[in-house]
């Protein structure tokens, strides 16, 4: 494709060819440098190391607590509008990453509202899907004591009290300059409510720097939360973010995305289909014939297995250089290539299923991650409502 063919990244909308460079000049965000690379506690996270969250808003905010052990927490969540493909799972694995090496407070929110307000979908569906996905984000493993789950619908208590103060500030002159217009006044109201989500670990605990990892179609709303933030009213910090790339289709460099023609590859899928889906569709960088790609050699930038491996599913730098080398070279065909990106995601699923099939009843399993009477009240009190207002009394 040419260069500057046009494309559009919003929460709403991601199409053509996306050019990550320009995208953060239009949205005014910085790209990540070595130094805040390393910065990262831990061995490091092959996102970060290869550039896969490559820009964020204010990171060193986060950076510098994370290296004073001080407290801070991380916002990433899930528009619950059908089942979970590897994609939608990345910000949640990278969460507990964060969790795990830097004691990392995660919120976790759902929002049903948007999805249903999107989709032509009922509410019982949604629901369905809200309650599927529940399921996975859980298997990922994440430390109960240090992270809250909420639902716009089933949290509402708190979720929109805090939504109606915080909408107060956004103009619909901004929603349609932001979003492009919005087909219902559900969806003009809406980005109160992630805004709400970005803010949240701050109204229940306090000032504290916070992070979004999210994929860049996700940025508008963290822009729109950062103006609400600025607002002297709120004793909170704008929140930062650490923006990443899409993981590929399997058409081809672009944006893995459940309304493609093509299949995405599920968080349900057993082996046989993961190595079905790659196989049949994976978009190759090979030669035509055998004999012209041992002699010319393939193209591992635009493979999407390949891709698929560098992106998250091989965790060893040398073993993906290896792989890019060979391939280069000729001595790895692309039906190898397909075959081993498909045993290390069904490798990845495999273990991911497993926890997720080891996991009690879904009500039971989320309460210890839901808000506590005393998080929710805290949370309306620092949003302005008095002791005696009845949100905060029931
Ligand atoms: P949703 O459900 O569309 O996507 C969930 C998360 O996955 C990211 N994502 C991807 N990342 C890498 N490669 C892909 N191909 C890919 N596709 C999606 C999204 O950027 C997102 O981070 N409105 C949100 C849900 C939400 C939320 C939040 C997210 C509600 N409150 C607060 C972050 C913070 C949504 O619909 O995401």
């Amino acid at each position: 494709m040419p260069a500057n063919t046009p494309f559009t990244v919003t929460p709403y909308s991601v199409e053509g060819r996306i050019d990550y460079q320009q995208l953060l000049e239009e949205f005014g965000a910085d790209e990540l440098t070595d130094e805040q690379r390393k910065r990262f506690p831990g061995p490091g996270h092959p996102l970060v190391r290869r550039q896969i969250f490559y820009a964020h808003r204010e990171l060193d905010r986060i950076l510098d607590a994370v290296a004073a052990g001080e407290q801070h927490a991380l916002v990433t969540g899930r528009g619950p509008s059908g089942p979970m493909h590897i994609g939608h799972i990345i910000p949640f694995y990278f969460a507990r990453y964060l969790q795990q090496h830097a004691g990392t407070d995660v919120y976790i929110p759902l929002s049903d509202d948007e999805k249903y307000l999107l989709k032509e979908q009922s509410p019982a569906s949604i629901s369905e899907h809200t309650r599927a996905n529940l399921l996975d984000i859980l298997a990922v493993g994440f430390d109960p004591e240090r992270t809250r789950i909420v639902v716009d619908s089933a949290d509402a208590d708190v979720v929109y009290p805090i939504a109606t103060v915080l909408s107060k500030e956004i103009t619909q002159a901004t929603v349609d300059a932001t979003y492009g217009d919005p087909p219902n006044v559900g969806l003009s109201f809406y980005p109160a409510i992630q805004a709400t989500h970005l803010l949240l670990p701050q109204f229940v605990d306090g000032r504290q720097p916070t992070l979004v990892p999210i994929a860049v179609d996700q940025d508008p709303h963290v822009r729109v939360c950062r103006d609400v933030a600025a607002k002297e009213r709120y004793d909170v910090e704008k929140p930062g973010a650490l923006l990443s790339k899409f993981l590929p289709g399997l058409g081809g460099p672009g944006k893995m995305s459940s309304s493609d023609d093509l299949p995405s590859i599920l968080l349900s899928d057993d082996r046989e289909t993961v190595h079905e889906k790659i196989q049949r569709h994976a978009y190759s960088g090979g030669r035509t014939s055998v004999t012209e790609h041992r002699k010319k050699g393939g193209n591992p930038e635009i493979d999407v297995a390949y891709l698929l491996l560098y992106y998250f599913f091989e965790d060893d730098d040398e073993t993906v250089e290896r792989i890019a080398s060979e391939y280069r070279n000729g001595s790895l065909l692309s039906g190898e290539l397909k075959a081993r990106a498909a045993e290390k995601v069904a490798d990845f699923l495999e273990r991911h299923q497993q926890r997720r099939h080891a996991l009690g009843l879904l009500t039971d399993e989320l309460e210890a991650y839901r808000l506590t009477p005393e998080e929710r009240t805290r949370a309306l009190g620092r949003a302005g409502y008095p002791e005696r207002s009845l949100c905060r009394t029931t």
